[in-house]
């Protein structure tokens, strides 16, 4: 069986995007603590990634993965009981190449040899990228290798790929055990970034995720993987200072909220990549907002579908497993629009005469016979939440 936590979307934090290639154990267990003081652990967020770099530069004489001396001198196993001891899970990096995309050494060809340590560990999720020599195995069987490993342990734990879309792993990432899987280069913490910057921003992945048209391949225990939330970061994040990405002006409030709200109608993992210890108000209330994350985690685990898209306006939505849908109504254009639909016309079974609808950023109710507005500032995106009445 697969673990119980993917039979929604997967939710924690990754230390990638905060703290790139010096993360520490220190960092690990600031993260921790600050999962739990924020509250963000008690609406969901559970897993706590070290991505990569925790590796010491050599394996040893068996070709065993060693915890870098300096940045993790209290070894993986102690971590991983002070995390369990935060009421969190514990997840680890590796790739399926001779090498991460760091250049510490990897998993390819030793696949039980570490899937064995990661359980010893007391790993709960692995989060294997495809950077390093593939010694010319291709990406099915170089997962495939990983993912029986990890079934042979007897931990249960959550296989995230992360291909890059690379290798169309939606098409096969179920088979070789994934529970999530990446759909497309990182992102990083802007709303466009130029053509020779590294990664994608946040309407990248947008339109990205409406041309690949791969929703039917998502669900419970197999999700599409968007990449990490970059809400709360900015110039000063280790990915902006580590890639070549100009990050001079991060996300707005407009654009954080709709980076979240359609992570949230995407069905997406919710992993964040922030430094909780440096977390402002707004951003925190953002990542907690209960009503987008119950959107999120709805048991159907449907990935939400664009309506409609033009220049200046948005419109996706998802059925929902109480009867109603979702819908998302994004600004494009330059200028406060009111944003129109109709049930008949999204998501939403047309099976009654009345609906209930609240908006999930103001918790405002009211009902409708059918015409679904909101008044939405640019690039910013209202989240309807729509209930027939019975
Ligand atoms: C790749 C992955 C990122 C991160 C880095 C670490 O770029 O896509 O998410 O894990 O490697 O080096």
């Amino acid at each position: 069986m697969p673990p119980s936590t993917t039979r929604t979307p997967p939710m924690g934090w990754n230390s990638w995007n905060a703290h790139s290639c010096t993360v520490t154990e220190s960092d690990v267990r600031d993260a921790a603590a600050a999962l739990v003081d924020t509250g963000l652990r008690d609406v969901g967020y559970e897993y706590l990634v070290v991505d990569d770099c925790w590796m010491a530069p050599e394996t040893d004489d068996d070709g065993r993965l060693v915890p870098d001396p300096e940045a993790f001198p209290g070894g993986m196993a102690a971590l991983a009981a002070d995390v369990h001891a935060a009421g969190l899970r514990f997840g680890l990096y590796s790739s399926a190449g001779t090498e991460t995309c760091q250049g510490y050494p990897a998993s390819l060809g030793r696949e039980r040899l570490h899937a064995e340590q990661f359980a010893e560990w007391g790993v709960d999720y692995l989060k294997y990228d495809n950077c390093g020599d593939h010694r010319g195995r291709d990406a099915v069987e170089r997962y495939a290798a990983m993912g029986a490993a990890l079934r042979e342990t007897d931990r249960e734990i959550v296989y995230s790929v992360c291909d890059w879309g690379t290798n169309d792993p939606w098409s096969w990432g179920r088979n070789v055990g994934g529970h999530l899987w990446r759909t497309t280069d990182d992102s990083v913490a802007k709303w466009r970034t130029g053509a020779d910057e590294f990664g994608l921003g946040i309407a990248d992945i947008l339109d990205r995720t409406a041309a690949l048209d791969i929703a039917s391949f998502h669900g419970p225990y197999g999700w599409n993987d968007p990449d990490m939330l970059q809400v709360g970061n900015g110039p000063d994040s280790g990915q902006s200072r580590h890639e070549a990405v100009v990050v001079d002006r991060p996300l707005t409030r407009a654009e954080t909220r709709t980076h979240f709200a359609f992570w949230c109608l995407l069905a997406a993992p919710l992993v964040i990549g922030t430094d909780l210890t440096a977390l402002d108000a707004v951003d925190r209330e953002i990542l907690a907002n209960e009503r987008l994350i119950r959107i999120d985690q709805d048991p159907l685990g449907f990935q939400g579908t664009p309506d409609r898209r033009d220049a200046t306006e948005e419109i996706w939505s998802k059925r929902l497993a109480d009867g109603g849908g979702a819908v998302a109504l994004l600004n494009r254009g330059h200028d406060v629009t009111e944003i129109q639909t109709r049930v008949a016309d999204v998501a939403v079974p047309t099976v009654a005469d009345r609906y209930r609808v609240v908006d999930c950023w103001t918790g405002e109710e009211w009902e409708t016979t059918g015409e679904l507005a909101a008044s939405v500032v640019p690039r910013d995106t209202a989240v309807l939440r729509v209930t027939p009445v019975e």
